[in-house]
């Protein structure tokens, strides 16, 4: 069995919508549930050593929601590092964005990069929100800036390959998530990660994520090692066979 832990793992935390609903709440009450959910899910990566936790909250696309629910969205961020950001601190939690920020509500920007900045030399887990983030936007600002780059002779596209192309990603410097993970019961990718969830293990449950915890994460990952523990197999095998 492969009992390696996962070192980057990314959640899409779906269904906080429905859960809201089937308790006869509102949507942005099941947010604000999914907020919270999110910090115990934090709380377990750190218990199981994972050392990257990518967390899908706002995607290009749920601009198109209705306009209260958009305004809650973009009001949650600045709630939750205020009440949050000295714990982190506290912590040595390290927190990312990765998305299009230039095009947030100054206050939900301001907020975001205040986290990031505020918890840059952090050494501990990197917590990466994924905020106003498209997988395909993602691909087409870093070919915008590579072409920049060209352009003003900053760069020989000769040396452009799949490593140096990464570092023009959102994501930049963080490995590749070994399992992404969608609650909410959707087996759909949604514009999420596209380019580096390439290799990806992919896991789903039906959970809505505000009912997502600890026990369900290492349900998750403990798929992950029955998955690749296989994989190990299948190549000693295919290699037993080429060796003779
Ligand atoms: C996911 O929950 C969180 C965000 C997209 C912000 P949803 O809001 O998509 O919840 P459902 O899928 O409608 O239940
Ligand atoms: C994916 O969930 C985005 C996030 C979890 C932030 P959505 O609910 O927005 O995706 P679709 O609409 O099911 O594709
Ligand atoms: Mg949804």
């Amino acid at each position: 069995m492969n009992y390696s832990i996962p070192k980057h793992v990314a959640i899409m935390m779906d269904g906080n919508g429905r859960w809201g609903k089937k308790r006869g709440l509102t949507r942005s009450e099941g947010h604000y549930a999914g907020a919270k959910t999110m910090q115990k899910i934090i709380d377990a990566c750190i218990d199981f050593d994972v050392k990257i936790l990518t967390l899908y909250a706002f995607s290009s696309e749920n601009w198109s929601r209705p306009e209260d629910e958009v305004n809650y969205l973009m009001h949650l961020p600045v709630k939750f590092f205020n009440q949050k950001l000295p714990e982190f601190m506290r912590r040595n939690i390290n927190i990312r964005i990765s998305g299009n920020l230039a095009a947030l509500p100054d206050p939900t920007r301001e907020a975001l990069m205040k986290a990031e900045k505020k918890t840059g030399n952090n050494t501990g887990i990197i917590v990466n929100f994924a905020f106003n983030y498209g997988g395909r936007d993602d691909i087409l600002q870093g070919i915008r800036r590579v072409i920049h780059e060209v352009q003003n002779n900053d760069m020989n596209l000769d040396m452009m390959d799949e490593d140096l192309f990464q570092q023009y990603l959102y994501t930049k410097d963080l490995p590749d998530p070994e399992l992404v993970i969608r609650t909410g019961g959707e087996k759909r990718v949604s514009n999420f990660l596209l380019w580096q969830s390439s290799m990806s293990e992919l896991y789903f449950t039906d959970v809505f994520f505000p009912d997502f915890n600890k026990e369900l994460l290492y349900e998750a990952i403990k798929e992950y090692q029955r998955r690749t523990t296989l994989h190990l197999t299948e190549n000693q095998k295919w290699e037993s066979t080429i060796r003779g």
